[in-house]
């Protein structure tokens, strides 16, 4: 009975562990195990020499080795640039088997809103409500910025604007994208801006905002600025850098700041503003 309870308590330990690593939801039915011992690779059968001084033909060439795939990164620049509309590229993202987070992920989050509304907000990346529903921006941070947007007068709902985020897979456990997902999706990202022509794009938080303005500053220092994105095909769209809505979920102080950069993205939407 005590074997039990103490093997009960290990293992209750072992899945708060795994939720503190930020396991979510399972994957299968029943848990892989990684301990085990992998099959072994069956070794290459012995090529049999030709008898000596015989006629016997001698051994073919064996087959060419398959070219090798270009880099991930490359491949995405390709696919990216073959699209010719939004559905296409919708479509070359899901193809695209450069990235293991298309594995993990349920849905793909493409975008939300209107694309002719002249006006394009990135985020970071899907959670774990825009992974269900396949739609960026609809949980607990979403809705914040959905009620900071229509307080500017900016209604997702009535084609206001356009929003989509740098990853299109939500990354396990909600974890921080890493540089190398970041930039093999990049391709992507350009793309889809330069397929949706907006006038002004809006950067929410650090992830966005260093990966389209290549900045090495963290975004409290690039915030409550005009800064520019270079698009092949547009030139230099006007971005502005904000604060992202989970960071204002974790800091209320910090809507006063995110207040002022909306106000900002008003007066240059009222062409009041030459920055944007
Ligand atoms: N955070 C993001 O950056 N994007 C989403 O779609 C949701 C939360």
């Amino acid at each position: 009975m005590a074997g039990m309870e103490a093997e009960r308590a290990s293992l209750l330990a072992a899945l708060a562990l795994q939720l503190d690593w930020g396991a979510t939801e399972a994957l299968a039915l029943t848990p892989p195990d990684r301990s085990a011992p992998r099959p072994a690779t069956p070794a290459p059968a012995p090529v049999a020499a030709p008898p000596r001084g015989s006629d016997a033909a001698p051994p073919r060439a064996r087959p060419p080795a398959p070219a090798a795939l270009p880099p991930a990164t490359g491949r995405a620049a390709e696919a990216a640039a073959a699209a010719a509309d939004l559905a296409a590229l919708r479509a070359a993202i899901i193809a695209f088997d450069g990235s293991a987070l298309r594995e993990t992920a349920t849905n793909l989050v493409f975008a939300d809103g209107a694309p002719d509304s002249g006006l394009m907000l990135i985020g970071e990346a899907p959670g774990a409500e825009e992974d269900r529903l396949g739609r960026p921006f609809v949980g607990p941070s979403g809705q914040l910025l959905d009620r900071m947007l229509a307080s500017v007068g900016l209604r997702r709902e009535e084609g206001g604007f356009y929003i989509a985020n740098i990853l299109p897979w939500r990354p396990p456990g909600n974890r921080t994208p890493t540089d190398g997902e970041i930039a093999l999706f990049l391709p992507f990202v350009l793309r889809h801006i330069a397929l949706a022509r907006p006038r002004r794009i809006v950067l929410l938080g650090g992830t966005a905002a260093k990966a389209l303005l290549r900045a090495k500053d963290g975004i409290t220092r690039l915030r409550g600025r005009w800064h520019g994105v270079a698009v092949e095909g547009l030139g230099e769209v006007p971005a502005l850098a904000t604060l992202h809505p989970a960071f204002l979920l974790r800091n209320p102080a910090a809507k006063r700041d995110a207040w002022a950069d909306l106000l900002m993205l008003r007066r240059s939407m009222d062409g009041e503003d030459p920055g944007g």
